[in-house]
């Protein structure tokens, strides 16, 4: 493959195009309403109406408002589908020629779509993910070529610094200083990990965007590579995602038999492979030093922090280790350059963050916005505020590891600071939309029981501190606790998170300490009075807690 062979690629696609394309969403959430019955219908019905020379069905990934799919577009009318179904599938293909669609329709241009600013999910819903020529020309593989090409690995690490992206798996670190690091570890062997294991609850943004794109995290990847010297990559993805390892597989497969992944890429000296490694749905395993354990076919459980895995990570050589999102941004950064992408976002938080938008929300599905957006233009204009005219009462951002904004809050710009400073966390981006109906206490006790099952169980604050949470605010849920006890609860929180070995652990308070901050009189509410006085000495009583 040389440039030549991308540019022909490009342009027969672009003369192949028929003057009308029906979008069809093939991702997991609209499969799961038979969109592939859908898609099938319409192709027989363009069959049937003689347009097969004039209307392509293009399979598609996601197209963002879950909550109305299966969803159906048509290019160039404008027209957006929703809840289509086999039986009104045909009333599209008429509605091209005059007809009437029976299928619902809502408005491409309402705040929901409109206001969205697409770097990760430009492709998404837009090309087919299972053809890699509907990948090159959206300018796909042009960064890979550009940076194999006409820059030397550190110009790439430069740009990245430049760029200001932060990685979007979490805990925000910066992408350029990482890749920088794993530059220059000296190691025989070098390798580079896409971390797909996305086990928040209520976050479906990476497996939408492997689901939709899969070829913009090989690319990101494939760059990567070449920037700090590796050969080997591996994505490790949760076995619950299987539409995205079958997406994955079809792309690496396509990537390898056009010579974009393997030896002598585009024409250079530079090889790069990459192996899927499906994980087993734990959510620990999303932690690099399990992940990597995990890869290597050990238990997968956390290890102390140095070395880092820049240093010493996958069978002790330097690895770089990114998210999914993290990846996906990489390509359009180098085709657009680092000063495009840094003028977007905040001063601290550059470019844009794909959430996933689930709760009590009237739109729930997937946005991408530029850092800096306020809570409330995400949940109120483009998520339509709570479904029947509730009220919304908090926000919940960052999963597990997270906390929940109340509504007073709702003006903060989403950065990775500002959430900080409220006391929760971007997190992989993940947004949970609570109403006036929920309990806060409830939710506090949800988080813990996640955190309590998914504790490997290595250390033991986390191990027994889970439980010993848990045990509490089921305590207070039930009214059967006093003020003693959330006493005890606050210095749980406080001990948990100062010792514990790895972030589950360390974060795994912050829910409820993050209710408490701003819900505490939820709490109080619930507490009976305390039958021997209050605790003067305000130590926990050892014989009071609740063992496993
Ligand atoms: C318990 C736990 C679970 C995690 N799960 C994920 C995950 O599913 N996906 C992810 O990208 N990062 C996850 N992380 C963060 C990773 O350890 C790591 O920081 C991240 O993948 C680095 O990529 P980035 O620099 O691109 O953000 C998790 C961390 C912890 C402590
Ligand atoms: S903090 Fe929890 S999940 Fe992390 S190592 Fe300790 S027991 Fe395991």
């Amino acid at each position: 493959m040389i440039l030549n062979d991308l540019i022909q690629i490009k342009e027969k696609q672009q003369a192949a195009r028929k003057k009308i394309v029906l979008r069809c969403c093939m991702a997991a959430g609209c499969m799961s309403s038979d969109s592939k019955g859908v898609k099938e219908r319409l192709e027989k019905a363009v069959a049937d109406a003689g347009l097969l020379q004039e209307v392509e069905v293009r399979g598609v990934g996601c197209m963002k408002l879950c909550c109305e799919g299966p969803l159906v577009a048509a290019d160039p009318q404008g027209a957006l589908y929703v809840r289509v179904t086999a039986e009104n599938a045909p009333s599209i293909v008429a509605a091209l020629n005059g007809g009437k669609a029976s299928a619902g329709q809502t408005d491409p241009q309402a705040p929901f779509f409109a206001q969205q600013f697409s770097i990760v999910l430009a492709n998404s819903g837009v090309v087919d993910p299972e053809r890699i020529e509907s990948y090159i020309a959206a300018d796909g593989y042009q960064a890979l070529h550009e940076v194999l090409h006409e820059m030397t690995p550190k110009e790439v690490v430069e740009t990245m610094v430049k760029c200001g992206l932060r990685g979007r798996g979490g805990a925000g670190f910066p992408t350029g200083l990482k890749w920088g690091t794993v530059a220059k570890s000296s190691g025989t062997r070098k390798y580079v990990i896409c971390n797909a294991d996305e086990g928040d609850p209520g976050a479906f943004m990476d497996r939408s965007v492997l689901e939709s794109d899969p070829h913009s995290v090989l690319e990101g990847m494939a760059i990567a590579a070449y920037a700090v010297g590796a050969d080997q990559g591996f994505i490790y993805v949760r076995a619950e995602y299987p539409l995205a390892i079958s997406r994955l597989q079809v792309a690496i497969k396509q990537a390898k038999q056009m010579g974009l992944l393997g030896a002598g890429i585009f024409e250079s000296p530079f090889n790069f492979n990459v192996d899927l490694r499906i994980g087993a749905g734990a959510f620990v395993c999303g932690e690099e030093t399990a992940l990597m354990a995990s890869v290597e076919g050990k238990r997968g459980t956390p290890r102390p922090r140095p070395p880092f895995p820049a240093e010493s990570g996958l069978f002790g050589c330097p690895t770089l280790l990114n998210n999914v999102e993290t990846f996906a941004n990489v390509p359009t950064i180098y085709r657009k350059g680092a000063d495009w992408f840094a003028a977007i976002g905040t001063e601290k938080s550059k470019g844009t963050k794909v959430f996933a938008l689930a709760g009590k929300i009237k739109n729930t599905g997937l946005l991408e916005v530029p850092m800096g957006t306020p809570l409330r233009k995400i949940v109120e204009e483009m998520g339509g505020g709570a479904p029947d005219g509730g009220a919304i009462k908090a926000v919940q951002t960052g999963g597990p590891s997270g906390g929940c904004i109340p509504a007073q809050h709702l003006d903060t710009p989403v950065d990775y600071e500002s959430l900080g400073r409220l006391g929760s966390i971007m997190g992989s981006g993940g947004m949970i939309v609570m109403d006036d109906s929920t309990n806060m206490v409830e939710i506090a006790r949800f988080f813990m029981e996640f955190c309590m099952d998914e504790s490997c169980g290595k250390c033991i604050p986390c191990r027994a501190g889970t439980v010993q949470m848990h045990h509490l605010l089921n305590k207070i849920a039930s009214r059967q606790a006093t003020p003693r006890d959330l006493k005890k609860l606050e210095e749980l929180c406080d001990l948990v998170r100062n010792t514990s070995l790895c972030g589950l652990g360390q974060t795994a308070p912050n829910p409820t300490l993050s209710t408490l901050r701003f819900f505490r009189n939820e709490y109080d509410a619930l507490l009976q009075p305390d039958p021997h006085g209050p605790d003067r000495t305000g130590h926990a009583h050892k014989h009071e807690l609740a063992t496993k």
